[in-house]
């Protein structure tokens, strides 16, 4: 093996060293969910004093976000590309910035330097034999950031598993940051009784030998409970938890009858626990490649019986989806949501499933509306839109009228909210 240590050995510094790189005005893009760099994120925090009007873009950060945090504003702006809980007060606030982009196009935001970027900040595996070092949970867009950058940080963490698919070669990192630190960790959600529900109507969906893509959470967790009967399903999807080890354990996802990619789970990024980091870890099966492959719609739709499974936090009557917005405020993001709908609705015999709870804020709210919430997005489109589905049953919404889809919408609210959501539809002229 060639002693990389020796060959690099000017590139190996310190996290403090490294991210003295960063200068006022930089735009820095940073390692995605679980494949965050904990170490160099802590270290450009701590040079905040120095540092004026840096650009801090990711996706969701799992970390502390602190560079979002009050106080922080003339340091570091976020951008984020999807808000999760660690930078939603900022967003809200105004501190911080949401920019809407499908998942499937964050890489050509860079490449095509619609977004320049300045410095990436990436967690990497010990390398191979060749140097080349597995970008283990996280390929997303990293490599796309760094291929367009001045300077490519890469923490290299021997906890990080060496995933095969994406890589990048030590050539192409200009600073190593050597530490090794366990991955964040996202641990399995509680899935309650409407998530089982939930789960049922939707595993009812599924056939034999279809693929899937699942997003986090209860309801995909709880869809993976009722599969234990499938035979031959197959994973294409952005990303996975531990919840799929269960069934490619018991021989359930075999992933035999994918048309590309036969054999293989196919994903993006990684969130789990550490079981299911070591279950990647060098397994042949397991084939992590950019997310401008795994998410683009024609990859996608060349899957016979793809199923994508997502939710959203409410549907109205004609179909539209918002799965990122409470009233003006932005909760979430488009992520990989309509980069699976169209991509299965390009697939023979394919399906895009919404699965939500009927109804939200302790049941006070029916997710299933007569419109979207003032200032709401709508995230999939009444033409996209497919299945909905609630623990109340499903609605095949493709092909259907508005006047059609009303109806067949109410059939799987909540009860108590039937009746006024019928009166609605009878005003505008529905029913
Ligand atoms: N009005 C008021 N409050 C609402 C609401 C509404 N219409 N809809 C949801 N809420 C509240 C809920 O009650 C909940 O609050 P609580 O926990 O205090 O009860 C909170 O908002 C979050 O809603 P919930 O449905 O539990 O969110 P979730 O964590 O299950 O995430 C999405 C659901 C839709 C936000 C998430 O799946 C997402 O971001 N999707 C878009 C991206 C995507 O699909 N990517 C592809 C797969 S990775």
């Amino acid at each position: 093996m060639i002693n990389w240590k020796q060959k690099y050995a000017n590139k190996i510094m310190s996290a403090e060293d490294a991210l003295k790189q960063v200068r006022s005005g930089d735009r820095v893009v940073t390692g995605h969910a679980c494949g965050e760099p904990p170490t160099l994120v802590r270290a450009l925090v701590d040079r905040a004093p120095e540092l004026k009007d840096v650009e801090v873009v990711h996706m969701v950060a799992m970390g502390p976000a602190k560079y979002a945090q009050m106080g922080m504003e003339g340091s570091f702006r976020h951008n984020s590309l999807f808000v999760g809980a660690a930078t939603r007060k900022a967003v809200s606030e105004g501190r911080a910035l949401h920019t809407p982009c499908f998942f499937s196009e964050i890489p050509r935001l860079f490449t095509w330097r619609i977004l320049p970027v300045d410095v990436t900040l990436m967690q990497v595996a010990p390398p191979d034999e060749e140097g080349f070092c597995s970008l283990g949970v996280s390929v997303d867009y990293t490599l796309a950031a760094s291929r367009s950058d001045r300077v490519t940080i890469a923490q290299m963490n021997k906890y990080m598993p060496r995933t095969l698919g994406g890589k990048i070669h030590l050539d192409e990192i200009d600073c190593i940051v050597e530490k090794d630190e366990p991955l964040i960790e996202l641990k399995p959600p509680a899935i309650g009784n409407i998530e089982k529900a939930i789960g049922e109507h939707v595993a009812a969906l599924i056939e034999d030998g279809s693929t899937l893509q699942l997003g986090i959470g209860a309801i995909p967790d709880a869809v993976l409970l009722f599969l234990k009967h499938k035979k031959d399903l197959g994973i294409h999807s952005e990303m996975f938890s531990d919840g799929i080890l269960t069934l490619a354990e018991a021989g359930v996802v075999t992933n035999k009858k994918k048309n590309i990619n036969t054999g293989k789970f196919v994903a993006t990024f990684l969130m789990g626990t550490k079981k299911l980091y070591d279950f990647v870890d060098s397994n042949p099966d397991v084939w992590m490649q950019p997310v401008d492959y795994t998410n683009d719609p024609n990859i996608i739709g060349q899957h016979d019986n793809m199923v994508s499974i997502n939710s959203a936090l409410q549907v109205d009557f004609m179909g539209q989806v918002n799965a990122e917005m409470i009233g003006p405020n932005q909760f979430s993001g488009v992520g990989g949501q309509l980069d699976f709908v169209r991509g299965a609705s390009r697939s023979k015999g394919g399906k895009s499933i919404i699965a939500l709870p009927s109804t939200a804020a302790k049941g006070t709210v029916s997710r299933i509306t007569p419109e979207l919430d003032r200032g709401s997005a709508v995230t999939t489109s009444r033409n996209d839109v497919h299945y909905i589905v609630t623990e109340y049953g499903s609605a095949d919404l493709r092909g259907k009228s508005i006047r059609e889809r009303a109806k067949a919408l109410i059939g799987i609210a909540h009860p108590d909210f039937r009746e006024s959501l019928t009166a609605k539809a009878k005003e505008m002229g529905l029913i």
